[in-house]
């Protein structure tokens, strides 16, 4: 069988390297992939959101299943493209992927379909908004509508950053048209946890839960970014606060999504936050997680490559699923100035030092290739994923082989995996 997988980054890396492992898989493609990628797939020049050139693509190599990491070729319909002309493919198509391409379409499914989620207030207006932001008071969390590449979400810790945070989203149009309507939105206090599960519209498999750290520096400090690195198993999402979110989360957004009609193939993203015991959904992604997806997909036991086709097939009903006990730890390195602005194109050194080393993996998120030399070229540059009897195990792992990789201006947190082993 072949594979093409949609994307460049760590969790698509993540993805080619569990799909290439499946046995029935002879070849995977990667458009556009990166350096790492490059190492076990044939990666090719197409951009993820060139929707018509991977049709192309997949026609002309008889691809058999495409599998699409990042949501905005999902929000752009590449699904129903696909479909419409007969190809298999594993992501939900447009109708679904509103959960994560409009906040507000996910926060009113929420509250149709009561799913705890925090108190809102939608605006088009800036005159509008402001008011209810000084009526509401702070703290209060200003959202973007529409993508803002992890960016559209500001916590605001004063009525003047929420005032600024409307301004820079509605006059300044920072998001271009993602910003024509925001949210105002009730501050949640507690501890996240990323819960994914894969649904081909009938069966629901939950994955492993895993935690990011969504803060740049350590402690949960400095602004929001992509994901410094996640963990998994989370022992936050105990087994009774497990069956909470699929009792109180995944069966109400399952039936949400049949009463709308919406014939939903592919993975649910839930951010979740715990307050006092109780799960609040932040947010739905319509995609794996990144990072999350490196320590989950390292710990998933079985073929991939068969459990991704039988949820594009809709046969998820025939496909059991299981983890390794082992923990996985997964320490983003990144670019001086990351999540800012920064500059690419510097040498990587010590990528070769776990070729043997079978407890530890580098994911590449941000890697080209430069006359033979891997060199960086985004904010995320990679995610060292190591894997360990348990967490504490796997941190040491990780951060071992971290210390084995350079390149200037490298910075990453030191505190990946802190709170789970607090809690042990
Ligand atoms: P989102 O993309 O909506 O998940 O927001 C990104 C991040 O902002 C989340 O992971 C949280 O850390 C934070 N956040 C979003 N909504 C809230 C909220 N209502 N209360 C507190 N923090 C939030
Ligand atoms: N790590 C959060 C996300 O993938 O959106």
């Amino acid at each position: 069988m072949k594979v093409l997988v949609i994307g460049g980054g760590g969790r698509e890396h993540a993805l080619v390297w569990k799909l290439a492992q499946s046995p029935g898989v002879k070849k995977v493609y990667c458009a556009p992939g990166n350096a790492g990628i490059s190492g076990i797939a044939e990666c090719i020049d197409i951009k993820a959101d060139n929707i018509e050139a991977l049709l192309d693509f997949v026609k002309y190599n008889w691809i058999d299943l495409t599998v699409v990491g990042p949501e905005i070729p999902l929000t752009a319909g590449v699904v129903d493209a696909f479909v419409k002309e007969g190809r298999r493919i594993f992501g939900p198509d447009k109708s679904g992927a509103r959960l994560e391409g409009s906040k507000i379409f996910a926060k009113d499914f929420m509250l149709k379909y009561g799913i705890p989620t925090a108190e809102y207030k939608t605006f088009t207006s800036y005159r509008q908004a402001e008011e209810y932001v000084r009526l509401k008071g702070a703290p209060i969390v200003i959202k973007a509508d529409g993508l803002a590449a992890g960016k559209g979400v500001i916590v605001a810790g004063t009525v003047d950053e929420a005032r600024d945070a409307l301004k820079m989203i509605m006059k300044d149009r920072a998001f271009g048209d993602a910003g024509n309507k925001v949210l105002v939105e009730q501050r949640l206090k507690g501890e996240e946890a990323s819960f994914m599960i894969l649904t081909d519209g009938k069966t629901v498999v939950p994955l492993a839960a895993s935690q990011d750290h969504k803060r740049v520096f350590d402690g949960d400090s400095g602004p929001n970014t992509g994901g410094m690195g996640a963990y998994s198993p989370a022992p936050v999402v105990t087994e009774s606060l497990r069956t909470e979110i699929m009792n109180t989360v995944i069966t109400p957004v399952m039936k949400g999504l049949r009463r709308e009609r919406i014939n939903y193939r592919g993975v649910i993203y839930t951010g979740i936050m715990i307050c006092d015991g109780k799960p609040y959904v932040l947010e739905f992604n319509v995609r794996f997680g990144d990072p999350e997806a490196q320590p989950v997909l390292s710990r998933l036991e079985g073929d991939f490559f068969e459990l991704l086709k039988a949820t594009a097939e809709g046969r998820l009903k025939d496909v059991t699923v299981s983890w390794k006990d082992d923990a996985s730890v997964c320490v983003v390195l990144a670019s001086k100035g990351y999540p800012g602005s920064y500059e690419k194109g510097k040498i990587i050194t010590g990528l070769d030092s776990f070729k043997d080393d079978k407890n530890v993996v580098v994911f590449h998120a941000g890697t080209n290739l430069n006359n033979g030399e891997t060199v960086t070229s985004g904010g995320r540059v990679l995610g060292v994923t190591a894997t360990g009897k348990d967490i504490r195990t796997a941190k040491d792992n990780a951060y071992r082989a971290v210390e084995k990789i350079r390149f200037e201006g490298m910075h990453y947190r030191k505190d990946i995996a802190d709170k789970a082993i607090k809690k042990q």
